[in-house]
């Protein structure tokens, strides 16, 4: 085993995991970028938010889904009655800015899914949101196309994930709001049934 993989299985809390991903050389993307994005929110928070890698904005602030993309974000969950700093954990499949905003290639996922594994592990979500190919595909470990999995649950063990579309994808194509948001309020109910019974949304 390398010495990366040896100290990551060693971690026993999210800081810790953070500090040590600061030094993970596993794939290329490092070299190109400015900096880790390793995630944020509430380290208790049992829903996670799952994107697909750090883009320009997220790569010069080190904080996920802060451009444009994650102000919808925002709003969305906003309209969930969910706050990031205290509902959710937001992160990413790839920690590190791909060259461009490139897709990450399946060699960089592979690479840092060491690090995604110790983060699910370390915050024990009962809800995963999924958003976009790159993060269904590769949690769901499936071939298929997020057209084809949206809005419908999966559960795995303890987790039960809900792939939806990206933020991103509603830029180009508007008419898949209504389904992000069918997706969304899915999520609602099953918050409440799983996480918090009294959980309280503006508008589902
Ligand atoms: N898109 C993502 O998938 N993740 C981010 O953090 C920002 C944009």
């Amino acid at each position: 085993m390398n010495d990366y993989l040896g100290k990551l299985r060693k971690v026993t809390d999210l800081a810790d995991l953070a500090n040590l991903v600061e030094t993970c050389r596993s794939c290329d993307l490092r070299e190109g970028c400015q900096q880790v994005v390793f995630g944020e929110g509430n380290p208790k928070a049992k829903l996670v938010i799952c994107g697909e890698g750090p883009g320009a904005d997220e790569d010069r602030l080190g904080r996920p889904f802060v451009g444009r993309a994650g102000q919808l974000l925002d709003q969305i969950l906003a309209a969930c009655g969910f706050e990031r700093s205290q509902h959710v954990f937001i992160l990413n499949i790839v920690k590190c800015r791909p060259p461009g905003n490139r897709t990450p290639l399946p060699e960089e996922i592979q690479a840092c899914l060491p690090n995604l594994r110790m983060q699910t592990h370390l915050l024990q979500p009962r809800i995963m949101i999924l958003l976009g190919n790159s993060a269904a595909q590769t949690i769901l470990r499936t071939d298929l196309g997020i057209s084809q999995l949206r809005g419908k649950w999966v559960q795995k063990g303890s987790i039960w994930f809900m792939p939806t579309y990206h933020p991103a994808a509603l830029f180009h194509r508007p008419q898949l709001k209504q389904l992000v948001w069918n997706d969304f309020q899915e999520v609602v109910a099953k918050y409440r049934t799983l996480i918090d019974p009294e959980h309280k949304a503006p508008y589902c």
